[in-house]
């Protein structure tokens, strides 16, 4: 159901939660003010309650109040990159709620680069907001898609479709340096030339995970999905690239053009969803494509929805 800003400002005020587009995906929002509101986020996603959320700002004066100091290059990274597809995860508990840092003493802020979301967020304050998806399966990146899990009757801001069609890219203050927690809509090369120091992975066979999220299923729709060279006897449908031919005699879809990585994952999750609204149970998903920027993402939340 679409809303205005005013009202879902009115709506986070009161303790709801609501639909909010960003350039990355669609966010579940909630007031960081209630406590309430940020519990219902998790019970609405059924998401488990040890995976953080990000705090959203429209302004970086708005960070202060929730950190004593900030790590080495925090400031330089947010001037540069926000607002934008970057969320700095930092160490930090201060008037915080516990829920939403899921108990470290850690948490991650964003300012997403969307009119609508700064707009709200200069009316209600910091927002956290999760993907506005049920837990590991696909992200929303359009109306549709967040009324197709919470229902047609829930509270959504209409942004139009996101811009990039991926998450964020989740940096890791770790000493003096920092580290990758989540691949995303800014590609490690562009972080490593600004940084000009080459990025560590966090890695995800820590006992003690720094990046919670990594260890869950992710991005995954019903239908199974095959990455392999060869496309298996039980796929029903291909997704692929324009310019190639596949020698079969099932349907296609397209990311697009191999030349366009952009397209390719802004396209990613609406292809995810058409698959079980079509009601394939098996498709091969065409993963022969470059291994730099953008694409690195995209075959990451390939492999993970492929539960690889
Ligand atoms: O693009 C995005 O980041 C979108 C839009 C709505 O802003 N949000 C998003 O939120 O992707 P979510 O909840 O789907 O993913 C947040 C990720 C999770 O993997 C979580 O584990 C990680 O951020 N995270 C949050 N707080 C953290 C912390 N303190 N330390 C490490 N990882 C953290
Ligand atoms: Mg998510």
């Amino acid at each position: 159901m679409k809303i205005s800003i005013q009202e879902a400002a009115e709506r986070l005020k009161k303790g709801e939660v609501v639909g909010v587009p960003t350039e990355t995906v669609y966010g579940l929002a909630a007031s960081l003010e209630n406590v309430d509101a940020i519990k219902n986020i998790f019970y609405l996603k059924k998401r488990p309650q040890d995976n953080p959320l990000i705090i959203h700002i429209s302004s970086i004066e708005q960070i202060y109040q929730y950190v004593e100091t900030l790590p080495n290059g925090f400031e330089e990274l947010a001037t540069r990159f926000w607002p934008g597809p970057l969320t700095l995860v930092i160490p930090t508990s201060k008037n915080i709620p516990n829920c939403v840092r899921a108990g470290l003493d850690t948490a991650a802020f964003r300012m997403p680069n969307h009119e609508m979301a700064l707009k709200l967020i200069d009316l209600t304050g910091p927002l956290v907001m999760p993907s506005a998806n049920l837990s590991g399966t696909p992200s929303s990146t359009k109306l549709e898609h967040v009324e197709n899990d919470f229902g047609s009757d829930f509270p959504v801001i209409d942004g139009s479709p996101s811009m990039h069609g991926i998450e964020s890219t989740i940096l890791i203050a770790k000493g003096d340096k920092w580290e990758i927690g989540r691949l995303g809509a800014i590609s490690v090369e562009e972080l490593e030339s600004y940084l000009k120091y080459k990025i560590n992975f966090i890695s995800k066979s820590s006992n003690n995970p720094i990046c919670p999220g990594q260890k869950y299923r992710h991005y995954a729709p019903k239908a199974k999905i095959f990455t392999g060279k060869t496309i298996p006897e039980e796929c029903q449908v291909v997704i692929g690239f324009k310019e190639k031919v596949y020698e079969i005699d099932k349907p296609v879809l397209y990311f697009g053009s191999i030349d366009d990585p952009m397209g390719a994952g802004n396209r990613l999750y609406d292809l995810l969803r058409e698959i079980d609204q079509n009601g394939f149970s098996a498709v091969w998903v065409d993963l022969d494509f470059p291994d730099v920027d953008l694409w690195k993402s995209i075959r990451e939340r390939l492999l993970k929805a492929s539960n690889q």
